[in-house]
């Protein structure tokens, strides 16, 4: 009898887990030493949200990765941190960021945890000296010296960055979103849960447009990623004819113990050299993580420097082989998989339908044009 009970309970866990992964996505990966808690999510949740810890406090996580814009800075095309400061990049959405084997364009941070260690203290972003002060302001706070004790068993004294990344990295953990119109049409099998164009356009993504090579569907959930780094030829075209100069700078100064992170996010030209900037392999120049696609529809401006508006520019840029305008040249580290596609206007609408439907339920309401309307709250 006790045995039957405790076997129905791990029936019942098994199944409350498994209802809290929407279709489309395998289980949230969760690291051994940072269990996921109801005390931890909510810890972290306000940290997120906190605009003390920037040097001006009013820089949050949340200014540039917002609730509301599916936890991105849309419009913008590269994110404003500390006196409207501008980086290089655009802020890619931190939904379904719990999936990532590497965090940043780049790659360049391993996990959720360290990812938080950095805009802290990014001059371009929350620009704070060191950690320092925002533990200073915790152990100061007896809001969250309670929440820290219930969260790890801690006291005030004994506060580090380590459990404010953890709380932090808890809370993004829960930001997943699945459920599209496309999960619900092919792994739900709903047979009309997305319209004839979009149909159309999975076939393009499949088949013509080779975009799944990348973008990559696994059997029983897509995350649209290889997880790996490819030069798709944005923005390393116009810059070309410095990179030979540019990357051997690059490799001096970092040799000699610059900050990468300072340096991509400040310098625009820098941040075109991508994944070389990680890992000083020639070939990675201009080399991107291959970012997801869900709520792609709701999270435009598009590429690593916010460089394009809308789905069709992109689509226009993949059928140009990699590309824009059409008749510009093509940069020397292009990825092999990058080659002109021959799409007709159709298979080009087509391709933007099947991405529209790709967007979650609870993303559904903001459409591109109510994205650009709300105004910045700093939330
Ligand atoms: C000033 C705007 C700004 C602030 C503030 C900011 N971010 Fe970001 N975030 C960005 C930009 C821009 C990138 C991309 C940078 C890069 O790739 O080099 C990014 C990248 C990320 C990523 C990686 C996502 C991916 O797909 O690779 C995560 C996760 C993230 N931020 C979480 C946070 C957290 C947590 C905080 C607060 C501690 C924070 N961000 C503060 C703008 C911001
Ligand atoms: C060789 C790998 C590869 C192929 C093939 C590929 N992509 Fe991409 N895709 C990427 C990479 C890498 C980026 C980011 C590049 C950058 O920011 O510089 C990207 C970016 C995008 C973006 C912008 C995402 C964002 O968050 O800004 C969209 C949309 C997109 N791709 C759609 C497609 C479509 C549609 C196809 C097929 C026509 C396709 N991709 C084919 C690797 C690929």
């Amino acid at each position: 009898m006790k045995k039957l009970l405790i076997a129905a309970c791990a029936l019942l866990a098994a199944g409350a887990v498994a209802a809290q992964t929407p279709l489309g996505l395998p289980g949230v990966p969760v690291p051994a030493d940072n269990p996921q808690t109801p005390q931890k999510i909510a810890l972290g949740s306000l940290l997120f949200h906190d605009v003390r810890f920037s040097a001006t406090g009013d820089v949050a996580c949340a200014t540039c990765h917002a609730a509301e814009k599916v936890f991105t800075d849309s419009p913008l095309s590269v994110s404003e941190g500390i006196n409207k400061l501008t980086g290089t990049r655009n802020a890619p959405t931190v939904v379904n960021a719990a999936y990532n084997k590497t965090q940043f364009w780049d790659g360049r941070s391993p996990s959720l945890e360290d990812q938080a260690l950095h805009p802290f203290l990014n001059p371009v972003e929350m620009a704070l000296p060191d950690h320092g002060p925002i533990l200073e302001i915790i152990r100061g706070d007896d809001n969250y010296v309670a929440m820290f004790r219930d969260a790890f068993g801690i006291r005030a004294a004994n506060i580090t960055m380590d459990e404010v990344t953890k709380a932090i990295a808890a809370f993004e953990r829960t930001q997943v979103s699945g459920n599209s119109p496309f999960d619900r049409w092919y792994f739900g099998r709903e047979s009309d849960a997305i319209s004839e164009p979009a149909r159309r356009g999975f076939a393009v993504f499949l088949g013509n447009g080779r975009c799944v090579s990348c973008h990559a569907i696994e059997q029983d959930h897509a995350l649209f990623t290889d997880h790996l780094f490819h030069n798709i030829g944005v923005g390393i075209n116009d810059i070309q004819d410095k990179v030979p100069q540019l990357a051997h700078a690059f490799q001096v100064a970092k040799n000699q113990g610059m900050d990468v992170d300072v340096a991509v996010l400040s310098d625009a030209d820098t941040s075109h050299l991508g994944r070389f900037a990680v890992d000083d392999q020639l070939s990675s120049i201009g080399g991107f993580k291959t970012p997801t696609l869900r709520n792609i529809a709701v999270t435009a401006p598009y590429m690593h420097d916010g460089s394009m508006k809308t789905l069709r520019e992109v689509v226009e840029h993949y059928n140009n082989g990699g590309v824009t305008p059409a008749d510009g040249a093509v940069n020397a580290f292009l990825s092999g998989g990058i080659k002109p596609l021959n799409l007709s206007e159709q298979e080009i609408d087509d391709l933007v339908a099947f991405m529209e439907s790709l967007t979650s339920p609870q993303f559904e309401q903001t459409s591109g044009d109510s994205v650009a309307a709300t105004s910045g709250t700093g939330e």
